[in-house]
């Protein structure tokens, strides 16, 4: 009647895949404790890490709990325990985590009624709470590990896609916070059709790269000519990390999700190592706090 999850943090994006590339971090996430109670509804019951309402509707893995409690409507409810370890508004899939753990967990305990689609479909409202829009670049992921596409969110179609052996992520997260609201909020609405072109040749060729194994490839379709250019400019050091990251031999680089993080992909642990040592040279002289994450991907 009680499940522990591990709930995986996650990078959304993916340079050119703006809201429907995404790739997990298996190594970096959140735990949960979901638990059957006798007394109807969405109870939560202890959060640990940081700060989040414990009233259901105001709670990212309330809301998502709720919708699919709403679906099946039983009688009998649900308790959520919360151990927070990936921090709201870091750019590697915090709400998204929390969306997906509370919904997963309750499947696992009701014997798997809904499949994994489903699944991120209640936990698109989840994640609507705290970006005040449905997106599931993080969701997918989580939910389904490795690296995914959003084919559509209407209806919500999956595709996972192949990760090639020996790629890792490299990733820094300065102790600063940037709300995906915010961030989507100082993107321009239309976008030039040059720009376009260019985004939508890069996506493809990445996708392509990914089942082909293609390393070189990768390395020339990770740009963002599109949300990069305005979105940068709230990470202190964007530059100059994503440069030193490049220069330590990552295939490529880019903002994790809405940010502050930023991600690297490279082609073996060593580089991945490399790419640590070489961004935390940049941060350690500008006075703000991070912390690195390198991990294999799945
Ligand atoms: N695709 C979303 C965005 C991800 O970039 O706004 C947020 O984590």
């Amino acid at each position: 009647n009680e499940i522990k999850i591990f709930s995986p943090a996650t990078v959304a994006n993916v340079a050119c895949g703006f809201d429907v590339l995404g790739f997990c971090l298996d190594s970096v996430g959140d735990d949960m404790v979901i638990r059957k109670t006798d007394k109807k509804g969405i109870y939560i019951t202890k959060i640990e890490g940081f700060d989040l309402p414990f009233e259901a509707e105001l709670n990212v893995a309330g809301v998502s709990a709720l919708a699919m409690y709403e679906a099946i409507n039983p009688d009998f409810g649900f308790e959520i325990e919360i151990y927070k370890n990936i921090k709201p508004g870091s750019g590697i899939g915090s709400s998204a985590a929390s969306a997906v753990g509370s919904v997963f967990g309750m499947n696992e305990l009701l014997g798997r009624p809904f499949n994994k689609t489903q699944l991120t479909e209640f936990a698109v409202k989840g994640e609507a709470l705290a970006s005040k829009c449905e997106h599931a670049d993080n969701l997918a992921p989580a939910m389904l590990g490795g690296f995914t596409l959003v084919k559509s969110m209407q209806p919500l179609e999956i595709l996972q896609i192949p990760t090639p052996e020996d790629l890792y992520a490299t990733i820094i997260h300065p102790q600063i916070e940037i709300k995906t609201s915010e961030a989507r909020a100082i993107l321009p609405k239309d976008v030039a059709l040059s720009n376009a072109v260019t985004q939508w040749a890069n996506f493809g060729s990445l996708i392509h790269a990914l089942h082909t194994s293609d390393f070189g490839l990768i390395e020339r379709s990770l740009k963002d000519v599109i949300v990069e250019p305005y979105r940068s400019q709230l990470i202190p050091h964007y530059q100059d990390v994503k440069k030193a990251m490049l220069d330590a031999g990552a295939l490529g680089a880019g903002i994790s999700g809405s940010g502050p993080s930023i991600f690297s992909l490279s082609k073996g642990s060593e580089t991945a190592v490399n790419v640590k040592d070489a961004i935390e040279k940049v941060y350690a002289t500008t006075g703000i706090d991070f912390d690195i994450h390198v991990t294999k991907i799945n």
